[in-house]
């Protein structure tokens, strides 16, 4: 795992390669056995494999036009009428989906959707109501961008890692390595 964590990077280019069906059941399964606040589960998932539909959301908002040559995109919603705690419980699910996808060959980017603007008038989550039909009482939490990789990045350095943001015991003692 640590070292899925140090390889892992985030991945906005994607080859034409179709993600096989099994890779696709195991990403939601994935998503599905997150843990959550309660065990209460406050989400729901939009798997997207038609193309036009993921281009349609590649327009969510500006900075998200990756997602038109990604093979795969899930839509994250969360309920806050199930749980007060729904961005967290969402956030995990999206973290594991991102971490499964490179566990599984694949390569990921989280879309931010949440306090996200499409343009001037419409915010990102309403655009994503309209073009998928996700009801009023369901948020958007994010999109997560997933296929082939079509990039190589470097992986992450251990040796640069912020060991000083860590305390030992009481804020300020330093956590020695
Ligand atoms: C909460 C969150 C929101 C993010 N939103 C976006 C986004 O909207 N668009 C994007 O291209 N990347 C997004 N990312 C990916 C980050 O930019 C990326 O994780 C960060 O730059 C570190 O790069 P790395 O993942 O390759 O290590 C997001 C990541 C997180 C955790």
């Amino acid at each position: 795992m640590l070292d899925l964590l140090k390889r892992r990077r985030s991945i906005r280019k994607y080859t034409t390669k179709e993600i096989e069906k099994e890779k696709v059941l195991k990403l939601v399964q994935g998503a599905l056995l997150s843990p959550s606040s309660r065990n209460l589960r406050p989400w729901e998932f939009v798997v997207v494999e038609d193309k036009a539909t993921l281009e349609k959301l590649s327009f969510s908002k500006p900075g998200g036009g990756f997602l038109k040559n990604a093979q795969l995109g899930i839509v994250i919603l969360g309920n806050p009428d199930i749980s007060d705690v729904w961005i967290e419980d969402t956030s995990i699910a999206s973290t594991i989906i991102h971490l499964l996808s490179y566990d599984l060959g694949l390569g990921s980017c989280w879309i931010q959707i949440r306090e996200r603007n499409h343009n001037e008038s419409t915010s990102g989550e309403e655009y994503i109501r309209q073009v998928l039909g996700v009801p009023e009482n369901l948020k958007v939490l994010s999109i997560l961008s997933i296929g082939y990789p079509d990039e190589t990045k470097p992986t992450n350095n251990e040796e640069a890692l912020n060991y000083e943001k860590v305390h030992l015991n009481t804020y300020g003692s330093k956590f020695v390595r």
